[in-house]
């Protein structure tokens, strides 16, 4: 298990992605999806109260409400760390106290619990003011609807200036960010947000981890994949793209493991990862990213993983 930021909550290697769960997959197969995850020892939830909003016909909380009624079928959610967030729900948009402040409580009965034990604020929301924000978390805290709070996609000067403003007025404050980060997206989180995370000794739950399924090695020149992440997906088998490809499928073979589980082990060593988010829709594509747990690359693999994905593009 790992401690994460500066929570005490700790959590499993790999954070299992909820964007998929009454999405892409079903009832069935997400349930299946949560009891091979959970059997595997994993005990880290993401969703958030828009999920899966974009979908026709979707409204939002899809994924919430599968995950809620998923704990109350097996009892077990004060085994679970669940992270969810706030801002981008249709119709219940931004930071504001007022926005924050219902939004729980819809997310409390979606989830079917008493306690969110690690909530996001989805974007940074410049409209509001920084205090306004968090303030407005403090309150949720101090309630006890919500145990620890975290920022997602924030910048590094922003996320400073939040952790100060913290300081200043006694509040609570973020304990871990949620960044896209992952072989293919590295300067923004590398370029700042690193160095204020090392700084506070906060975590990062990086999202996307693999690249929306680009970082399993099902996307190769002249394969078609039936996917509805594949048009997001195509356009990366570029040098870079294939450079990466090349150093996951060499050293994937060396462990003789996947190259899913070497795209997270390079991202689980980087310094301040947690555990990397990634999504399932199937037991076998899980199964594909269990192995992360136990796999552990050498400083070789991890310089000749990073130096593929700082080839250029072009
Ligand atoms: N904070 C934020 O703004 C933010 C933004 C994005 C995501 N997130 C979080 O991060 C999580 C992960 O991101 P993500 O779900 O977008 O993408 P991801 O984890 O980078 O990629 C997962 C996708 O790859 C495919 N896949 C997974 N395992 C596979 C395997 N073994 N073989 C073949 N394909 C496989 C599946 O898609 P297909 O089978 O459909 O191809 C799966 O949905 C999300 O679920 C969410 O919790 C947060």
């Amino acid at each position: 298990m790992i401690r994460l930021g500066t929570s005490d909550l700790e959590v499993s290697p790999l954070c299992l992605g909820g964007t998929v769960l009454g999405w892409t997959a079903d009832e069935q197969r997400s349930t299946a999806v949560l009891d091979a995850y959970t059997e595997a020892g994993g005990n880290f939830l993401d969703t958030a109260d828009m999920y899966s909003s974009w979908v026709p016909g979707h409204s939002g909380g899809e994924s919430e409400e599968t995950i809620g009624r998923w704990m109350q079928l097996r009892g077990n959610r004060d085994g679970l760390v669940v992270a969810t967030k706030v801002g981008k729900m249709p119709g219940l948009q931004g930071t504001s106290s007022s926005v924050t402040a219902r939004a729980v409580e819809d997310s409390l009965r979606r989830l079917r619990t008493d306690r969110i034990d690690l909530y996001y604020v989805h974007f940074d929301d410049t409209a509001v003011p920084v205090e306004e924000t968090l303030s407005g978390l403090d309150t949720l805290v101090r309630q006890g609807k919500v145990r620890y709070v975290g920022a997602s996609n924030f910048t590094a000067d922003r996320l400073a200036e939040s952790l100060a403003a913290s300081d200043r007025n006694g509040w609570v404050r973020y304990v871990a960010v949620q960044q896209e980060y992952n072989l293919l997206h590295r300067t923004e989180f590398e370029s700042g947000m690193a160095s204020v995370l090392a700084e506070h000794g906060l975590s990062n739950v990086p999202h996307t981890a693999l690249a929306k399924g680009f970082l399993t090695g099902k996307y190769r020149p002249g394969l078609t994949v039936d996917s509805h992440r594949a048009a997001d997906n195509e356009s990366r088998l570029d040098a870079r793209g294939l450079a990466v490809l090349a150093a996951l499928d060499r050293i994937a073979d060396a462990h003789r493991t996947t190259v899913a589980a070497v795209a997270l082990a390079w991202l689980a060593a980087q310094p301040s990862t947690a555990s990397p988010i990634a999504s399932a829709r199937r037991v076998e594509q899980l199964a594909d990213l269990l192995p992360v747990a136990e796999l552990r690359l050498t400083g070789t693999e991890l310089e000749s993983l990073s130096a593929a994905g700082s080839v250029p593009a072009r």
